[in-house]
C-alpha cells in the first residue's frame, strides 16, 4: 500500500501491510494475531514522520473518534479519541468556552500523537493541559493509564519518545482544563497581531484565530506543500555558550530556560548559514521559516534526511551547536 496520502511531507514509500484500528478491541486481535512480534510502526496524522525508504511490516493507524467533556467545579475534563484530529478538539473546546488550548491551534496531526513529543506553540505546551491518556501496550497486551507525571514530558519529548519509543498505543487522552483560566497573549507575534485588530479584550476565539492565522503566514500548509512542521528541535545550551555566541553574533535568538541554559530559535541559526529559502532539487529550505523543510512534489524522504543532514553540518560548522531532528525518521 502507498503511504504517500499518510504522511504530511507525501514522499512516495509503502508499507506492507496497512491497518486502520477504529475500536480498542482490535488491538487485541493484532496482539492475540502476532502482529506485535513482528515490525510495525503507529501511525497518527503522519505529520511527524518521514520515511526514507519502504516500510516492511504493518503500519497501524490509530482512527478512533470520539469527544467528551464533563465539569467538576472550575475544573473540565476533555476526554478525546486518539484519533481525533488536534485541531477539532481545539475547536471543540473554542466553542464549548473552555480555554486552554487555543495558543495551540492548527497544530497538524492527531490526539493520540500529541502526548508523544509534547507539541506546543505560541507559549504553551502539551504538558500544562495533559491529565492522563490510556495507551495499549503492544508487548503485553494489556492497557495502561499514563499520568502526567508518569509521561516524563520536557521540552517535545515524553516517556513515549524515549524509553517506550514505539511501544504503546495512545487510544485516548484526558485533558484538564480550567473555565477560569487566563489567556496567554504574551508570544510577540499574538501580542502584536491582536493589537494590529484593534482587540484589547480578546476572547478564546480570537486567540485562537490570531494563532491560526499567524501559522497560515508563516508555515507552508501541508495539503498543498509537503512538510512535517518545524524539522529540527530549538537546541538547548548553557548560558556560557550563549554568551560566547552572542559576542560574534550579537542578534542571537534565544530564550532563557532555568539551570543556566537558554534554548536557541534554530530557525535563525539555519538563516545565518544561509539556508533559509535554499533549494536543492525537489526539496526547499520554506522561505518563511527555516525550520521547516517541504517537498515540492517529487523529493523521496532519503533526500530530505541528506538535506537535513547538510544543514546540521552547516550549523555545526557555523556555530558549534548540533541540531537535533523533530521528526521521526524511518
Ligand atoms: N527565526 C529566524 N529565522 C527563521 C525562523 C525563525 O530568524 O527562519 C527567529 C525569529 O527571530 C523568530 C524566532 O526565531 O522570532 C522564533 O521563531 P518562531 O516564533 O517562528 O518559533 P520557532 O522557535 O522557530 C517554535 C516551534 C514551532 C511553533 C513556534 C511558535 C519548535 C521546534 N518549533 O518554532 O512548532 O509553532 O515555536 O510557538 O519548537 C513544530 O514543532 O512543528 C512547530 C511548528
Amino acid at each position: 500500500i502507498s503511504l504517500k496520502h499518510f504522511n504530511t511531507f507525501g514522499v512516495a514509500a509503502t508499507a506492507q501491510k496497512f491497518i486502520e484500528i477504529q475500536e480498542e478491541k482490535t488491538l487485541a486481535d493484532l496482539y492475540q494475531q502476532g502482529y506485535f512480534q513482528q515490525k510495525f510502526f503507529i501511525l497518527g496524522g503522519g505529520s511527524n514522520v518521514l520515511f526514507t525508504q519502504d516500510f516492511e511490516g504493518t503500519i497501524v493507524k490509530v482512527a478512533n473518534t470520539g469527544i467528551q467533556h464533563f465539569i467538576e467545579g472550575s475544573n473540565i475534563f476533555v476526554t478525546a479519541a486518539g484519533g481525533e484530529v488536534w485541531n477539532d478538539l481545539v475547536w471543540y473546546c473554542i466553542n464549548h468556552n473552555f480555554p486552554g488550548l487555543e495558543n495551540m491551534a492548527l497544530i497538524p496531526g492527531t490526539v493520540g500523537a500529541s502526548p508523544v513529543q509534547n507539541i506546543g506553540a505560541y507559549g504553551t505546551e502539551l504538558m500544562h493541559v495533559f491529565y492522563s491518556c490510556r495507551a495499549f501496550d503492544t508487548r503485553t497486551g494489556e492497557f495502561r493509564t499514563f499520568t502526567n507525571k508518569a509521561c516524563a514530558f520536557t521540552y517535545r519529548d515524553s516517556i513515549f519518545k524515549s524509553k517506550y519509543k514505539g511501544r504503546f498505543i495512545i487510544v485516548s487522552v484526558t485533558y484538564k482544563l480550567h473555565l477560569h483560566a487566563p489567556l496567554n497573549t504574551s508570544y510577540g507575534a499574538i501580542e502584536a497581531e491582536l493589537k494590529r485588530r484593534n482587540i484589547i479584550a480578546p476572547t478564546i476565539k480570537d486567540v485562537a484565530e490570531v494563532v491560526s492565522y499567524i501559522r497560515v503566514e508563516k508555515l507552508p500548509d501541508p495539503s498543498t506543500i509537503g512538510n512535517a512542521g518545524s524539522f529540527f528541535k530549538n537546541p538547548i545550551i548553557s548560558n556560557q555558550q550563549i554568551e560566547a555566541l552572542r559576542e560574534i553574533y550579537p542578534t542571537l535568538v534565544f530564550y532563557p530556560l532555568e539551570n543556566n541554559e537558554s534554548k536557541v530559535a534554530a530557525g535563525w541559526l539555519i538563516e545565518q548559514a544561509g539556508w533559509k529559502g535554499k533549494e536543492i532539487g525537489e526539496i526547499a529550505v520554506w522561505k518563511n521559516q527555516a525550520l521547516v523543510l517541504t517537498n515540492k512534489g517529487k523529493a523521496m524522504g532519503i533526500d530530505i534526511l541528506n538535506v537535513s543532514t547538510q544543514i546540521i553540518d552547516a550549523v555545526f560548522q557555523q556555530f558549534g551547536i548540533k541540531l537535533e531532528r523533530e521528526v521521526n525518521i524511518l
